[in-house]
């Protein structure tokens, strides 16, 4: 039945008529690989020439990469895991309080992806909040847990200064000045998907997440260190990002795809479920201001002889995030609705 959380607790023994793909649209887990080459940056590293390559390299050719020694301590990524693991486990009447499927509420607990839009379900539950500024959404956060909010405030003002360094090194990659986008996406917004994916009874029938590309500017991932799931789409072939300790997964969002004017992209990424365990991962999405307008960094597509254009049309973030709510996932990426002619 869509619209009903499927963190009951109880091990599902059947998967509902509802998640069941069709033949053309399952995951194929056995044609998966594993990416031997999948990058894997040192933040820490004090060569700022060869950072500033290594991340070329990554979001040019995966838009999606690992970083460690990104500063955010372990015991904060700890205590975030666990106090996620302790609110999915919470009784379904205490967490039916936060349910909603109406994807403009700023805090709310909701399943598969968009309920009201998709014909298919997806094996997901997931808490959405705004993390940023704290002030203004703390109070709509979950009192229970009560550490909940202590916890993901800490968090999530750390991963945003991560978001920050990552975006300065992504300037400097394209030749940009170092606070171009900054500069270019505003005051930044800050969402938090934490997702929690339950074993699954048929993993091969069914998916946590459809494929998709992320509508945001940047995503700092924090996945599960011991269950796999995310796959990324690289030349055709899927591939699994196993996870690594103590790292964080990034990946560039639609917005830095169109401000690069499609020289990094923004690659098309799914979970898959699994019979054994629960997964849980933690996105938190950096967002252009509401007002940002995105247009593709003039650098790099204005020739001299003045005849290129950029490859998408200007547009404000809040054009370009109602056109994404009012999708299913199982479309074309949402970028190509704002490409010029
Ligand atoms: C997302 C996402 C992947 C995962 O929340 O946008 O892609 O591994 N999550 O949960
Ligand atoms: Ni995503």
């Amino acid at each position: 039945m869509a619209g009903k959380l499927i963190s009951t607790g109880l091990r599902h023994t059947t998967l509902p008529g509802n998640y069941v793909r069709p033949i053309s649209d399952r995951p194929r887990l056995s044609e998966v690989s594993q990416l031997e080459d999948f990058p894997l940056i040192d933040l820490s590293s004090t060569d700022r020439s060869v950072l500033v390559q290594q991340i070329h390299q990554a979001c040019a050719r995966f838009g999606f990469f690992q970083v460690i020694n990104h500063g955010v301590s372990k015991q904060i990524i700890d205590e975030m895991v666990s106090v996620a693991h302790e609110f999915f486990s919470m009784s379904m009447e205490e967490k039916m309080k936060l349910y909603s499927d109406d994807p403009t509420k700023t805090t709310r607990l909701s399943t598969s992806f968009n309920v009201k839009k998709e014909e298919v379900n997806n094996w997901r539950d997931y808490l959405r909040l705004h993390c940023h500024p704290i002030h203004k959404y703390v109070h709509e956060w979950p009192s229970n847990p009560p550490s909940f909010k202590e916890i993901v405030s800490k968090y999530s003002r750390e991963v945003r200064e991560v978001g920050f360094k990552i975006e300065e090194l992504i300037s400097e990659s394209l030749g940009l000045e170092k606070d171009y986008m900054k500069k270019v996406l505003g005051e930044q917004g800050q969402h938090m998907a934490v997702n929690y994916y339950p074993p699954c009874p048929e993993p091969e029938l069914t998916y946590g997440l459809p494929a998709h590309t992320d509508p945001n500017a940047l995503t700092i991932l924090l996945q599960d260190t011991t269950v796999c799931g995310l796959q990324i789409l690289i030349d055709g072939q899927w591939f699994a990002v196993n996870p690594h300790p103590d790292a964080f997964v990034i990946n560039i969002g639609d917005q830095l795809q169109a401000l690069s004017n499609g020289v990094y992209k923004s690659v098309w990424h799914r979970a898959v479920t699994n019979t054994e365990n629960p997964r849980l991962s933690v996105a938190s999405f950096l967002c252009p201001a509401d007002c940002a307008v995105m247009s593709p960094a003039k650098p790099l597509w204005k020739a001299e002889d003045n005849e290129t254009k950029p490859i998408y049309r200007d547009f404000t973030y809040a054009e370009y995030y109602k056109k994404f709510w009012s999708r299913n996932l199982d479309q074309e990426h949402c970028l190509e609705n704002f490409r010029n002619n």
